[in-house]
């Protein structure tokens, strides 16, 4: 007999069993991950799963009940969250619930994954989006918040992402540092609280740390074994990582802009869109994360097209910095020319009259040619490099202004600082306001002169040396100060967009006072970057290898200079500087004439030796082999990807008297494959640590496990 009150139990059963066949399942993947989301019973979307590719007929096998996806303020919700709105009426609290979602292919191997959702009583949608570029195994997540409520709502925390781990461990390494020390690499446990990675300085804002982060979950990052996501944020501004373990050792990972002094003002229907994280989840340590995501760069992320030839180029900042005439530069481009150089690059100094710029304390803003140096203006100078046959390109700051100059006493009300305050001046120098449209289109204005002027520039070094103290802008209303950063981000974006779109072919180097400015949402506007002021060889490895774990190595600009200069008092011999910049783009910046015949011959060699292997740089896989974080050896290597050729760079960090023991052991090579052996930038050299390896063949499989040894 079945009482009344059983039959209402089951059928209270059947209908929860109905809800949950019924319930959402969202599987994001690429070609080896799988990010698996639920809406559970209450319609909260739900991370379930991030990692290894698994197939959706298995997901309620490996799936945990998870984390909210995207946690707002609200409800039972007390860590930091993704959404902190306080909206139209002072409501401080959001509520999310699933609303819907669309999976459609943008193109082979891109897919677009949207899903909507609605908070529970008041309309307002967060929509998260994430695109996979399959074949990379990399995700682009963002996110876009709008709202029809009947007066503005306020953001407060607006990330773009939010990861979540269930793990007995978790490893985090950041990329910090400062002006001529960028990118050094440091690894901690994550436990008990939160870890915060940020920046505040809105322009040239990784300054002191890059928005860019390793996680491991297998005990330390390794090369080549154990679970890593790497991550970075595509915005030039502002931001924030956030990595918080909660009481149950559950780690949740969030990365956005930063939400310091930048609560947002959003009206109904605007939609507030968050720059990108991209990342991605290997199997197969570290390295796999390098390497999916220099092949993202190289295909998807515009700088890196492959079909440009590359230009070694010659700088004269170091060789001249601000005292030079047209006679001294006409001689550096004679030279430039005689040692084989593609490309002359004329840097800072060549502009301003009424306050010359001789110094960085004058005429930044006031881009006229300087007639008492270059009489016959920059024109004089390309057409004498055409004559030589190398290209020409020039250093603009078109961002910045010296209080000193002609464009601050037209325009002091153009920069940013806050009313009834001193001038904080860094480097002499004031940021231009690029929330305000004049301005935008004055910077415009700056670049598109110049090369209307010059239509033969090949080649723009985009430099930007300080970043944002006394916040305010003169332009934004005054409840609405607190979007001067992303303001500026965005003003920035449409200058450069406007510029990309008349001027496609220049080449542009993206160059902040050496690391400042490193991200892949400002990339794709720039065909290289400069990491660093820094090119002492011995910190430039270490400089290199942090970057590279993100940005690819063609890129990044890497020039020999001499030693000692304004940052080094360290002596590496002229080999040993161009091994290491040869690791990346290589260029110079010296003075030629200051050089001895032996050296310069040297250095013609090698600039000739480096056209002839840097597709391999450009094109190839990186393998990072010994570590100079754990090593007297240093060691990494540039595979391409039909695996015929493959590029390896060893230095010591310091002398070894008793012999080096260390195994080289190749990677990415074709075990069947026969591999010669040959020396590169070894000219005039009466010795060689590898004469017993030269000209000799092995096959991949002998290189990749018996490796190879250096001599004394
Ligand atoms: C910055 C750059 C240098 C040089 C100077 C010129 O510091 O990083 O390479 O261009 O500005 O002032």
């Amino acid at each position: 007999m079945v009482s009344v009150r059983n039959v209402f139990v089951l059928f209270v059963l059947v209908a929860i069993a109905l809800v949950s066949v019924q319930a959402q399942t969202i599987g994001i993947h690429t070609d080896a991950t799988s990010l698996v989301f639920k809406v559970d019973k209450s319609g909260e979307l739900r991370q379930c799963y991030f990692g290894g590719k698994v197939e959706s007929s298995t997901y309620d096998a490996i799936a945990t009940s998870g984390f909210a996806a995207h946690p707002a303020y609200g409800k039972d919700y007390v860590y930091e969250p993704a959404l902190r709105v306080v909206h139209a009426d002072g409501n401080l609290t959001t509520e999310l619930i699933y609303a819907n979602h669309d999976q459609r292919q943008l193109q082979e191997g891109i897919t677009l994954t949207q899903i909507v959702l609605k908070d529970k009583f008041y309309p307002l949608t967060v929509t998260l989006n994430y695109k996979t570029y399959n074949h990379e195994n990399i995700i682009e997540q963002w996110t876009e918040i709008a709202h029809q409520e009947k007066k503005d709502i306020t953001l407060h925390n607006f990330f773009s992402s939010h990861l979540t781990f269930q793990q007995p461990e978790y490893w985090l390494t950041s990329f910090s540092g400062n002006w001529a020390k960028e990118m050094n690499m440091a690894e901690v446990q994550l436990k008990d609280g939160s870890k915060i990675l940020e920046s505040k300085l809105g322009v040239r804002a990784n300054q002191f740390g890059h928005a860019a982060f390793l996680l491991a979950l297998d005990g330390p990052a390794q090369e080549a074994q154990g679970t890593v996501i790497g991550g970075t944020l595509a915005w030039p501004g502002s931001w924030k990582l956030s990595f918080e373990t909660d009481a149950q050792n559950n780690l949740k990972v969030l990365a956005g802009i930063n939400p310091f002094a930048s609560q947002y003002t959003l009206k109904a229907k605007e939609v507030f869109k968050t720059p990108a994280l991209l990342y991605t989840l290997s199997t197969q340590g570290k390295g796999e994360v390098t390497r999916r995501f220099h092949k993202w760069a190289r295909n998807h992320n515009g700088m890196h097209k492959s079909e440009r030839p590359r230009y070694t180029l010659l700088n004269n900042w170091e060789a001249t910095y601000f005292d030079f005439n047209e006679a001294v530069l006409k001689q550096i481009i004679a030279d430039a020319a005689d040692m084989g150089f593609d490309l002359f690059l004329l840097d800072d100094g060549w502009f301003a009259n009424k306050y010359p710029r001789d110094h960085d304390r004058a005429g930044l803003g006031d881009w006229e040619v300087n007639k008492m140096k270059l009489p016959n203006g920059v024109g004089e100078l390309v057409t004498e490099s055409q004559k030589k046959n190398i290209k020409f390109g020039i250093w603009i700051e078109p961002e910045m202004v010296n209080p000193k100059s002609e464009l601050y006493e037209k325009h002091p009300d153009w920069i940013i600082t806050a009313p009834n305050r001193e001038l904080d001046l860094s480097r002499n120098q004031l940021i231009l306001d690029l929330s305000n449209p004049k301005v935008q289109d004055h910077v415009y204005g700056v670049v598109d002169n110049l090369l209307t002027q010059n239509p033969d520039i090949a080649y723009l070094k985009w430099d930007c040396n300080r970043y944002i103290t006394n916040a305010g802008s003169s332009y934004l209303p005054a409840n609405q100060q607190t979007h001067l950063w992303i303001k500026y981000v965005e003003g920035l974006f449409n200058v450069l967009k406007k510029v990309r779109s008349k001027y496609p072919n220049v080449y542009i180097m993206l160059c902040s006072g050496g690391g400042g400015r490193i991200d892949y949402g400002t990339m794709p506007f720039f065909d290289e970057y400069w990491i660093s002021d820094n090119t002492d060889a011995l910190d430039r490895i270490f400089i290199q290898w942090g970057t590279t774990h993100f940005f690819p190595p063609i890129g990044l600009a890497s020039h020999v200079s001499v030693v000692p200069n304004h940052i080094t008092q360290r002596i590496t011999p002229l080999k040993f500087r161009f091994d290491v910049a040869m690791a990346a783009k290589l260029g110079m910046d010296l003075q030629p004439k200051d050089m001895t015949a032996d050296e310069k011959a040297f250095s013609r060699n090698a600039i000739k030796e480096y056209s002839t292997f840097k597709h391999i740089i450009q094109d190839g896989d990186l393998y990072r082999l010994l570590s100079p974080y754990e090593n007297n050896r240093v060691a990494l290597m540039y595979t391409l990807s039909n695996q015929r050729e493959a590029l390896v760079f060893s230095y010591l960090k310091q002398k070894e008297i008793y012999g080096n023991n260390q195994i080289l052991y190749m990677h990415g090579l074709d075990p069947k494959r026969n591999y010669t052996i040959k020396e590169v930038n070894n000219y005039g050299m009466n010795y060689s640590r590898i004469a017993h390896l030269e000209g000799k063949s092995f096959t991949g499989e002998f290189l990749m496990t018996h490796g190879v040894r250096f001599t004394m």
